[in-house]
């Protein structure tokens, strides 16, 4: 399975849920691969920091890994050619310059006939806005990643949540297990919109 992070908008969480699932995975016992095709390396960055990641982390494609996750840039592609992939994640988050940028990148998708999913990242169902956007067509049938300290906590110390104790960091794992279950459908059943 080829899984591809995509959204044109910088700071969306295309790094955080690359790793993340791909920690996800790799706790599965599946063989992970997580390709970081982003010029700033953020990725590599994040693996550089840690003493021993549970998945491996490249610029290259290689063979032999049950999953790979590949990590992209904050741009529309050159040429308009995205990596291949069986599925694209678009994480974004719901303040209005991010979802005009999300649109975009939901547009180029569409286009092209792209089997996707949308995640809206660092929702906190507090603010009025955000149960708001929520509510858009654009967002409807959305997964949610709540904004929860333990993905930025994890992400500043070379870690995955599933690194992390306690029940900050539990809610955090359960979450990504509901995202990759939902990936896991979707890319099974041939239920994607595409
Ligand atoms: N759900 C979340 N809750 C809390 N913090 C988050 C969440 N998702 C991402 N972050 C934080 O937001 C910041 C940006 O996330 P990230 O680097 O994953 O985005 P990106 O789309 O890969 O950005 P870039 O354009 O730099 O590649 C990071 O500091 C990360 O820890
Ligand atoms: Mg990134």
């Amino acid at each position: 399975m080829r899984i591809c992070a995509l959204n044109f908008k910088g700071g969306c969480g295309r790094t955080t849920l690359s790793l993340q699932l791909a920690a996800f995975y790799a706790k599965q016992r599946q063989r992970t691969l997580l390709h970081d095709r982003d010029p700033q390396g953020s990725a590599l960055a994040w693996a550089a920091l840690a003493e021993e990641t549970p998945f491996s982390v490249g610029s290259s494609r290689s063979p032999g890994f049950q999953v790979e996750i590949v990590d992209t840039a904050p741009r529309m592609p050159v040429n308009g050619v995205v990596p291949q992939a069986d599925l694209y994640v678009i994480p974004t988050l719901l303040d209005a310059v991010s979802f005009v940028v999300f649109l975009h990148t939901l547009a180029f998708v569409q286009e092209r006939r792209l089997p996707h999913v949308i995640v809206a990242n660092r929702v906190n169902e507090r603010r009025a806005e955000h149960r708001a956007r929520l509510t858009t067509p654009e967002l409807s049938g959305a997964l949610v990643v709540r904004e929860r300290a333990a993905y930025s906590a994890s992400y500043d110390l070379g870690q995955s949540v599933f690194d992390l104790p306690g029940r900050w960091a539990g809610d955090a794992q359960a979450e990504i297990g509901r995202i990759a279950s939902a990936i896991h459908g979707l890319t099974t059943m041939g239920r994607v919109a595409a």
